[in-house]
């Protein structure tokens, strides 16, 4: 049996009162969109397409590849989206689950225990259910004496006793295919909303005669549908919690996973141990055996095993195996720290390549650079790498020395076994086993003291 997969993605999302699409506002990382089709490619359907309205482009994109596309025109009620996929799949005989772009929750396990059931129930039409904390908002499944779904009735269009029902419609279905375009064609706009419901599809089947059944989740989490900046902050929770037991199972360490901000594509490795207040981003690899402390912030990373970031900021940058970071400190992109270097406090490092067990430990910033192993950084020094108009390289060979408080003005080259003295202002090149100098001598003048007007603060009876 062929299956097909419809997510309703063309509405205007008014209610999050937003310049970007509804569907494709993050959860934990992913466009709500991109996590509804992410489910629905588990269920190895043989054509999954999403219903877009004009203006859409960048929804588009992001599934091209991954989705037929159906243009809804105008915003007519959610039956009319499905409609607007009628010439790509009203001719196939197979079944059809239609979910709503705007329920990021659902598992593709999920979708997969609807096709079945549906499939053993032999029904024309299944809607999948559940119990809601609170139903306000969604439409609700509506019961004939013998517990067989009649029909779905709408928030806006429910009297009290209707309303009074908790189980509501999750906005995911399971049809045949053929019958489902069949009464989409009968649905009318005769509601309080003026819309074309694709819930009303359920009755016209039922009056016709065909099985129409509901499967009924046991927990509610899997089904919020996100239509406000509340609902929004609601999902994320939920999907963070899950992601976060994830990786606990995985033996990670979370201190306090309530906390721990962490996007769904991470990987973290084994022992490694997360405080509270991080944030982990986009596509970033953390290895095991690593402590991430209060305050760091990585975003598409690469961190090796054995690393410790305390409080920095991480972005699109590498840390080898065991390196550490901290805190208050800052890899800007392409940033590579190669194993065993240290990086130590206030330090910023942007485009630039920090060589095995090099050490860079304090208030320094290195820009465009590329440091061999075995260094020494000291305090304060700062790679001078800008002058107004272009970027300029420095490098610095293995085993070399920079003093503390010295800038290196770019372009420049620092050979192996380099020393450079303290407070030293490098302009020109310096050779292997060389020592460069560079500042103003130091000129002592005695007795100077009571020349300023300060003397007569002081040290009174010595003056001269
Ligand atoms: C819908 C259901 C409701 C269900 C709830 C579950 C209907 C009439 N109501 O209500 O029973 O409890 O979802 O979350 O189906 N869309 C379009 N074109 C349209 C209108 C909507 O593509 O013309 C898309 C939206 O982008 C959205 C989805 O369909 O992804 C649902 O639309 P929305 O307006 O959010 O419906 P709800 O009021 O939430
Ligand atoms: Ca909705």
């Amino acid at each position: 049996m062929q299956k097909f997969v419809i997510v309703l993605a063309a509405g205007n999302g008014t209610r999050m009162k937003s310049k970007l699409y509804k569907v494709l506002h993050p959860v934990c990382g992913l466009p709500m969109v991109q996590h509804v089709v992410n489910a629905a490619k588990e269920t190895k359907a043989d054509k999954i397409v999403t219903i877009v309205g004009a203006g859409s482009d960048q929804v588009k994109e992001l599934l091209a590849g991954q989705s037929d596309f159906a243009l809804q025109e105008k915003q007519l009620g959610t039956g009319d989206a499905v409609l607007a996929a009628k010439d790509l799949l009203s001719n196939q005989a197979g079944l059809t689950l239609v979910t709503t772009g705007d329920t990021p929750l659902f598992t593709g396990e999920t979708f997969n225990n609807l096709f079945k059931y549906h499939e053993e129930q032999k029904n024309a039409a299944t809607v999948l259910t559940a119990k809601a904390p609170d139903p306000f908002g969604y439409g609700r499944i509506i019961r004939d004496a013998q517990g067989h779904v009649e029909r779905i009735v709408e928030q806006k269009d429910g009297n009290a006793e209707e309303l009074a029902v908790d189980e509501i419609n999750t906005g995911v279905f399971c049809f045949d295919n053929q019958k489902l375009f069949h009464a989409l064609s009968k649905v009318t706009c005769d509601n309080a909303q003026g819309e074309y419901y694709l819930t009303d599809v359920l009755e016209i089947l039922r009056n016709e005669g065909e099985a129409v059944g509901a499967y009924k989740m046991a927990d509610f989490s899997q089904c919020l549908g996100v239509n406000d900046r509340v609902n929004l902050s609601i999902a994320t929770k939920l999907m963070q919690k899950r992601i976060n037991e994830k990786h606990m199972r995985n033996g990670v360490t979370f201190i306090d996973p309530d906390h721990t901000y962490i996007d769904i594509d991470v990987e973290i490795g084994q022992d490694t141990v997360i405080e509270p207040g991080v944030i982990i981003k986009g596509n970033t690899t953390i290895g095991s055996d690593c402590l991430i402390t209060s305050g760091s912030r990585i975003i598409d990373s690469k961190i090796g095993d054995h690393v410790t970031v305390t409080s920095s900021t991480i972005e699109k940058s590498e840390m080898e195996h065991n390196t550490d970071i901290g805190p208050n400190s800052h890899l800007r992109p392409q940033s590579l720290i190669k194993t065993g270097a240290h990086i130590g406090n206030f330090v910023e490092v942007k485009k630039a390549e920090v060589g095995v067990n090099t050490k860079v430990g304090h208030l320094t910033y290195i820009g465009d650079a590329t440091l061999g192993k075995e260094i020494n950084v000291g305090c304060g020094t700062i790679f001078s790498n800008y002058d107004g108009v272009h970027k300029h390289h420095t490098y610095v060979g293995d085993y070399s020395f920079v003093g503390a408080g010295s800038t290196l003005i770019a372009p420049i080259k620092v050979a192996d076994h380099a020393f450079i003295a303290a407070d030293s202002t490098i302009t020109k090149d310096v050779d292997k086993y060389d020592m460069a100098i560079a500042r103003g001598r130091q000129v002592n003048k005695p007795d100077y003291w009571f020349k300023l007007p300060v003397a007569e603060n002081g040290e009174e009876g010595e003056q001269k």
